[in-house]
């Protein structure tokens, strides 16, 4: 089966049970069908495939767990008191197409019926365990709602690159990373090879948001359906207006390619397969 229908297939299973409220439900799959790359749900599934696992519904119900809480993210980071965006996904934002209480709901849903999802797919209940407990510390205060209250604060100040890299590593690296350290999970890998995958996932999480802040200053609305160029005119410390462009680049670059050797390590250690896995970090490169 194709993985992103699989993936929204498992989304659209969770919210055809009976509806407490169907105007809340069509405010999420309002923002869940608007598209999106689904990269962390990607990347879940290409590992696992990677390990030699055989894709199942439950692997499905974990990676559309994972996209329900970013679509989440995005709901509330687009909101007037967080980054007061229009659009997002090409489409307007939640808030602008249904009102701020619909939107504020809509993304206390996606942040919350993860856990249920999770709890109800048919894998042990150790690994479930494992995956919520690393799930929780992603998104929330330990990971990316911690970082988000960074971001809005580190608005009004000029950045240090340190504090910058916090806030990048907080708000969107550490659910980047998620995926790495949950295939391990479910993959049943010993610690060290879980070590391994949360460091590449940390490469690429933080390389992940390098890459958003590049495209705001360069690319179309059709190209990332999004107002584009909103950092810049904030003025917001971002990796391009602290370092250049060119040297955002070369950091986005290079820890792409820190990652990929990690999967080339454990490609030699573990029988791990790579070649999908490095097709959508691939993906990630921008020509600067
Ligand atoms: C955008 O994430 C917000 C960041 C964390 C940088 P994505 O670029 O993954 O957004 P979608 O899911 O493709 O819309
Ligand atoms: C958002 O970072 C990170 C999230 C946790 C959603 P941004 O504010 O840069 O994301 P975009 O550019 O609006 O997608
Ligand atoms: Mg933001
Ligand atoms: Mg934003
Ligand atoms: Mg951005």
């Amino acid at each position: 089966m194709d993985k992103l229908v699989g993936i929204d297939e498992a989304i659209r299973r969770y919210y055809s049970q009976k509806a407490v409220s169907e105007n809340l439900i069509q405010a999420i799959l309002y923002s869940v069908d608007a598209g999106g790359k689904r990269i962390r749900p990607l990347i879940l599934l290409e590992i696992l495939e990677g390990f030699g696992l055989q894709l199942t519904d439950a692997h499905f119900d974990v990676a559309a767990a994972l996209e329900m809480i970013h679509t989440g993210s995005l709901i509330h980071d687009d909101l007037p008191a967080m980054d007061n965006d229009d659009y997002r996904r090409g489409r307007l934002t939640n808030h602008k197409k249904f009102n701020e209480a619909t939107a504020i709901l809509a993304g206390d849903s996606l942040f919350l019926d993860p856990y249920g999802l999770i709890a109800e797919a048919d894998l042990s209940a150790t690994i479930k365990l494992d995956l919520v407990r690393e799930l929780s510390y992603a998104s929330g205060t330990f990971g990316m709602v911690g970082g988000q209250l960074l971001d809005m604060e580190g608005e009004e100040r000029q950045l240090s690159l340190d504090e910058l890299e916090l806030i990048h590593a907080n708000k969107t690296g550490k659910l980047l990373a998620f995926p790495f350290v949950a295939a391990g999970i479910i993959a049943e890998l010993g610690a060290d090879q879980i070590a391994a995958l949360g460091k590449a996932g940390q490469l690429v999480g933080l390389a992940f948001q390098v890459r958003d802040d590049i495209l705001d200053v360069t690319a179309t609305f059709e190209e990332i359906g999004k107002t584009p160029q909103k950092d810049l005119l904030a003025e917001k410390s971002t990796y391009p207006s602290l370092l250049g462009l060119e040297k955002s680049y070369e950091i986005l670059e290079d820890s792409l390619n820190q990652a990929q050797a990690i999967f080339q390590k454990l490609q030699a250690n573990q029988g791990f397969d790579p070649q999908r896995i490095n097709q959508v970090i691939e993906r990630l490169r921008l020509n600067g």
